[in-house]
């Protein structure tokens, strides 16, 4: 079966400081669990932001479902689009990702740039805040939240788009215990319905939802 993400001999880095990762490559399936593992500053979080297409190598290709991402394609408005509703990506720091006025607005957003009808979308904002258990949050405004409620609020946001592939930067930081345990669940409960999860944790719970890891550096 054909990889769902590929990368081929990549070279990561930034402009002026010299590369992260160099001549990097893996495969991931449909459908796997996988923990991307590494030392802080190895370059975790910047392979999520190529994964993401936030990103382009300098050297190398990432091949999605067979194609490989370009910055040609990314700017191709419809290829962009399907290609980030397949994939929900929870930052590191979900402050940076949040940009609505009201927590409900942010979990509304992605099922309106999918076109979903209003009645839809009210159903899945309402599941999504019970779940999560921030109902009570429906009217703040995200950057005025705690940490850990802005990561539910984050998480929330991608739930609602019910995307079939979810990129997590550490999940697990700023969540109460209670709440890392529901996380854990609710992980698994999406590796069971037959998502891809690839994530990166220093939370040595989280261990036992993976099929397996990819050490960088
Ligand atoms: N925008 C940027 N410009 C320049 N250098 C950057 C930028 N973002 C990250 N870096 C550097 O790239 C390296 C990899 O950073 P990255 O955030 O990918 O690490 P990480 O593995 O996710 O670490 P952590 O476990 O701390 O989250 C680090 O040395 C970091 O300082
Ligand atoms: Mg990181």
């Amino acid at each position: 079966m054909l990889p769902l993400i590929t990368l081929k001999n990549i070279t990561l880095g930034y402009e002026g400081a010299s590369p992260i990762l160099q001549n990097f490559s893996c495969a991931i399936h449909g459908g796997e669990t996988v923990h991307l593992m590494g030392d802080n500053g190895c370059g975790k979080t910047t392979l999520l932001k190529l994964l993401n297409g936030l990103l382009l190598p300098l050297q190398g290709q990432y091949i999605f479902q067979g194609t490989e991402v370009s910055r040609k394609l990314l700017q191709q408005q419809s290829w962009s689009k399907s290609f980030h509703q397949k994939i929900g990506y929870l930052w590191q720091k979900p402050e940076s990702q949040l940009f609505c006025s009201t927590v409900e607005e942010e979990l509304a957003f992605g099922p309106l740039q999918m076109g979903l009808t209003k009645e839809k979308i009210q159903h899945r904002v309402q599941d999504t805040l019970e779940l999560l258990g921030i109902e009570h949050l429906r009217e703040r405004t995200p950057y005025t939240l705690s940490g850990g409620e802005q990561k539910k609020t984050a998480i929330g946001a991608i739930l609602t788009m019910n995307p079939t592939i979810w990129i997590l930067d550490e999940p697990m930081n700023d969540l109460d215990r209670q709440s890392q345990n529901w996380l854990i669940d609710f992980l698994t409960s999406l590796k069971t319905a037959g998502k891809t999860i690839i994530f990166t944790s220093h939370h040595q719970q989280l261990n036992q939802i993976a099929d397996r890891s990819i050490i960088l550096g």
